[in-house]
């Protein structure tokens, strides 16, 4: 039986292998931290190598408090639920981040998923129907896009980050037109009953954060929904680290934020919902990945309790991390590499305007690893033809010495392939 299958997904490896697009693990052999012994490919000998390219933020991912919490959590909790939230898998520590986060993002109530492509998933088909709109921006993370394909809502897509087109769309939706005009549009054009514009905080190829003060300005002239997936942003960005939210300065007027555990607050997995408390307590009722999949582990739970105490506690990390990120973004461009400007943490450098772009970031990424510099390159369909690039992310875990090695060993090898 298996026969006829096996050999269709060889084929589609194979495709996979021609195509360039093969994706391999690399073996670390430490816990998440600015300096891993790494084999790569697979078996080859260790070496010790700069990470460049984790999620890690603020470094929590390690951090002896948060370890501390987790081992505590283990203690005082046990190692699993082993059941859902609704039969008897909440404890005391879910509910109290529940309230954290709530209190953290100044919204209502808060839903924990154990992950936030989880609460992604669960969202868009719980709480909106066929009468619905959803206007998403064409960058959005897979978790949003797979999450609206499971909802019957209409769909429409916004060039990225457009606002002109966004507002083109919601006149649009709110109208129940198509976003074309032109023949074969015969359908009646029905209003929308709510609408749902839905954005990424900061969008993870690029390193660039949603325009939120201007589609909440949209929103509320067209009266419509947002929701935000903050999973980039949230512990770091803004004032107190709430995020895109906070850095636009739109706390209290989004709806709905969907975010991960799984990057800056400690990078174990989980995630959560935030926003306006009849929406939660829908999604409690309705949400599927809530409802048919296991509860968060304690240990998860606890250690993410203390994240977010100790973002209450002080802004040295924060401040750390943006100060490492101002560092290497103004000596990377001073040498010459063609950087996407910003002030996130994730650097984008360019490649596009070489022929040979594709190439140049495997090449590129490749010789960094042989200097001793972990970054992972990216080229099309990944990122659009003509944007390859290699994708830098800084963490407040990195002292100054990681960032100036890492900086000479781009020198070396960009003068190696006169990329500068
Ligand atoms: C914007 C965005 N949303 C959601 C996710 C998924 O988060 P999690 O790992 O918690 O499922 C990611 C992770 O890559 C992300 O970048």
């Amino acid at each position: 039986m298996y026969q006829r299958a096996r050999y269709d997904y060889l084929k589609e490896l194979e495709n996979i292998k021609n195509s360039g697009l093969c994706k391999h693990e690399r073996i670390i052999y430490d816990d998440q931290k600015p300096l891993i012994n790494v084999s790569f490919p697979e078996g080859e000998k260790q070496r010790e190598v700069l990470n460049f390219c984790s999620n890690n933020y603020l470094g929590l991912a390690n951090y002896p408090d948060i370890i501390k919490a987790a081992k505590n959590a283990l203690d005082t909790h046990g190692f699993g639920m082993a059941s859902v939230r609704f039969i008897c898998g909440t404890q005391d520590i879910h509910k109290e981040l529940e309230k954290k986060i709530t209190e953290f993002y100044q919204t209502e109530d808060t839903i924990l998923y154990s992950s936030c492509f989880d609460a992604n998933g669960g969202l868009f088909e719980t709480i909106l129907g066929p009468e619905d709109a959803i206007i998403t921006d064409a960058l959005n993370h897979a978790s949003i896009i797979d999450g609206i394909r499971l909802s019957k809502a209409k769909r429409y897509i916004y060039d990225h980050s457009d606002m002109k087109y966004l507002e083109k769309i919601i006149k649009r939706a709110r109208l129940g037109i198509d976003i074309w005009d032109g023949p074969g549009l015969s359908k009646e054009p029905k209003p929308a009953r709510n609408i749902l514009i839905a954005t990424d905080g900061v969008f993870s190829m690029d390193g660039d954060i949603a325009k939120l003060r201007e589609i909440v300005e949209l929103a509320k002239k067209y009266d419509a929904m947002v929701m935000v997936d903050d999973s980039h942003a949230t512990g770091f960005l803004g004032e107190k680290g709430r995020g895109s939210i906070e850095y636009n300065d739109v706390l209290g007027e989004i709806d709905i934020i969907t975010s991960t555990l799984g990057k800056a607050m400690g990078g174990a997995s989980g995630g959560f919902t935030t926003g306006k408390k009849e929406i939660v307590e829908i999604l409690r009722q309705k949400s599927r990945p809530y409802l048919f999949s296991n509860s968060l582990a304690p240990s998860i739970v606890a250690a993410a309790l203390e994240a977010f105490d100790i973002l209450g506690k002080s802004d040295e990390l924060r401040k750390k991390l943006m100060d490492n990120t101002e560092y290497f973004r103004k000596n990377i461009s001073s040498m010459g590499f063609d950087i996407i400007p910003g002030v996130h943490p994730i650097v984008p450098i360019m490649l596009g305007k070489f022929d040979n772009d594709a190439q140049l970031s495997q090449d590129i990424s490749k010789d960094l690893y042989e200097e001793g510099v972990y970054v992972v390159g990216f080229f099309f369909p990944v990122v659009p033809k003509g944007k390859a690039r290699i994708r830098v992310q800084i963490s407040a875990a990195h002292s100054k010495e990681h960032l100036d090695k890492a900086l000479e060993a781009f020198k070396k090898v960009g003068k190696k392939y006169r990329v500068i």
